[in-house]
């Protein structure tokens, strides 16, 4: 069920859990062809409908020796189509072509340079270094332990390494590929010729997949959704609800109602910033709720994390609920869900993520609002939505702009939240960003914040003794913020926002910096 143009070239990824599957995605995507991912154990029926030019069996955590590992349906060896296996994707495509896997104790992990002795359509055109021995070679990211030690009967090994006798195995007949490096990871610096070959050459997928046609796409298939009814937004700020109301603003105008729930947990001048910026430029019909005295008074003796992320979850809703009775025939609720938030509320993936904060609502909302669901970003990763709001005229300082979570504020207080607690917490954090773009951080690093520590401690100005709050500052840097490292900020820079936050804020009295990695500890702090 996909009749639309860009989507007529078309990867499947079967996804074995690799850390590496949504990169993957990503270049295919960059390559300017649709790829949806699937977890390994997609049915025929899955994978009939989607009706792929190619498939990739992606890497992944288990071993294809022990028993009860993951395999593919047997169909996609059957379907016609070409096949590449990367890692544990060419162990499990041996595995089920009759060939054999092993354990070795000589695992390879980090920078090879694999030995190639024979050429394919695979091989990029530009992959003809060789070394002193005058044989071609071709530097490669490894990653695994077990090996193909016997290829299946109709294929042929044509690079090695030292450690590992198959390396690339290929079936030039069928268009079977197996690699044992991971192409998709920047330090193979071929790797992604190499996916483009794959996908370019063997699978004669078309670069239809660009900015300028998604928008088209997106719009053309708002408006036949869409008719003539009416569509209400939230609008949080953050870049894929902007972008969902950029797109559906040029799709319907003013059938598409913003409303923008000002719940007190946001940033220092956030709300009026946004709402001015937005009907203003780019003549947004958006209804400006002010409800912090609501949230508040919700939150009230709430103090744990959990429970009140359910509150604001609660208060949004019922706010909602109270404005689509208010404004009356409206039809549709529009969410800026994107492809991540879906891979990671599990309805694609192994489903082997664990929720340890309850994150996105992916579907959450509407269910008691009897509104249809219009989700137009739920296909594209976070570049490509930055991507066409780059298009559709956002500024970089919003499209870049460090994630705020959707709780806001109310879990950068910890414990009970208060209007007090949050004023100084948004002072804090001011300062803090406003010093991260001085210095030129702030595009260094992923995510910077302030904590507002709800104890104590002394300090002593002039002659007084105070007894006043602590702030933390918190800064990482990471890729996919499933992991962080945090950032070693100049001790200068540290000095200089620590001395302004406790000379410019009565209240507080230390500032500390939080010193911890995810995993264990997670980014934010509640
Ligand atoms: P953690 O704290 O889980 O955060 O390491 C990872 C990323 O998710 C953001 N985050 C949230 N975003 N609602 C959101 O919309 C939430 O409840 C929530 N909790 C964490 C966090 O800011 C970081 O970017």
């Amino acid at each position: 069920m996909l009749p639309q143009k860009i989507y007529t070239s078309r990867i499947l990824i079967l996804d074995f859990g690799s850390q590496y599957t949504q990169l993957l995605a990503r270049c295919i995507r960059g390559i300017g062809v649709y790829c949806k991912l699937l977890a390994w154990h997609a049915s025929e029926k899955e994978i009939r409908e989607f009706n792929p030019n190619g498939i990739i069996l992606s890497g992944g955590p288990e071993s294809s020796i022990s028993h009860n590992s993951p395999r593919v349906v047997n169909y996609i060896f059957h379907a016609g189509v070409p096949i590449l296996g990367i890692c544990y994707g060419m162990q499990v495509m041996a595995v089920q072509l009759g060939g054999t896997v092993q354990s070795s104790n000589k695992r390879e992990f980090g920078s090879a340079q694999i030995t190639v002795t024979k050429n394919s359509p695979l091989l990029p055109p530009i992959f003809h270094n060789t070394n002193t021995d005058k044989k071609i070679v071709m530097d490669v990211w490894m990653s695994h332990s077990d090996h193909v030690s016997q290829i299946p009967s109709d294929f042929i090994a044509i690079a090695h390494t030292e450690k590992c006798p198959v390396v690339i195995m290929t079936n030039e007949t069928k268009r079977f590929y197996g690699v044992q490096f991971h192409p998709e990871v920047t330090h193979t610096p071929q790797g992604l010729s190499l996916i483009k070959q794959f996908v370019q050459i063997i699978c004669q997928c078309k670069a239809l997949w660009t900015t300028k046609n998604i928008i088209d796409d997106i719009i053309k298939d708002i408006k036949n959704q869409i008719a003539t009814e009416r569509v209400m937004l939230g609008l949080s700020g953050g870049v894929d609800s902007l972008v969902t109301a950029l797109l559906l603003h040029h799709a319907i105008g003013d059938r598409l109602i913003c409303i923008f729930i000002d719940n007190g947990l946001l940033r220092l001048g956030e709300a009026n910033h946004l709402t001015t910026m937005f009907s203003n430029c780019f003549s947004l019909n958006i209804i400006h709720i002010k409800a912090e005295k609501r949230f508040l008074d919700a939150l009230i003796g709430v103090q744990e994390p959990e429970a009140k992320r359910k509150t604001i979850g609660r208060v949004f809703i019922e706010i909602f609920e109270e404005e689509a009775v208010r404004i009356g025939n409206v039809q549709w609720l529009a969410q800026g869900t994107i492809y991540s938030d879906v891979i990671e509320s599990g309805i694609t993936s192994t489903s082997q993520t664990h929720i340890i904060k309850s994150h996105h609502n992916v579907g959450g909302l509407p269910k008691k609002m009897r509104l249809k669901l219009l989700e137009p970003l739920k296909t594209l990763f976070k570049d490509e939505v930055r991507e066409i709001g780059l298009k559709l005229g956002l500024s970089n300082s919003i499209l870049y702009q460090h994630p705020f979570p959707g709780p806001g504020l109310s879990i950068r207080v910890l414990g009970e939240v208060k209007k007090e607690y949050c004023d100084l917490l948004r002072s804090a954090d001011s300062i803090l960003i406003e010093e991260l773009h001085k210095a030129n951080l702030y595009k260094k690093i992923n995510q910077a914040f302030t904590v507002f520590l709800p104890i104590r401690s002394v300090s002593v100005i002039g002659d007084n003794r105070k007894y006043d709050w602590v702030i933390a500052i918190r800064a990482v840097e990471t890729t996919d913020f499933m992991t962080a490292q945090w950032t070693n900020l100049p001790h200068e820079f540290l000095r200089t926002v620590s001395n302004r936050i406790i000379n410019e804020i009565h209240s507080i009295s230390r500032v500390v910096y939080d010193i911890s990695s995810k995993p264990p500890a997670t980014i934010e702090w509640e």
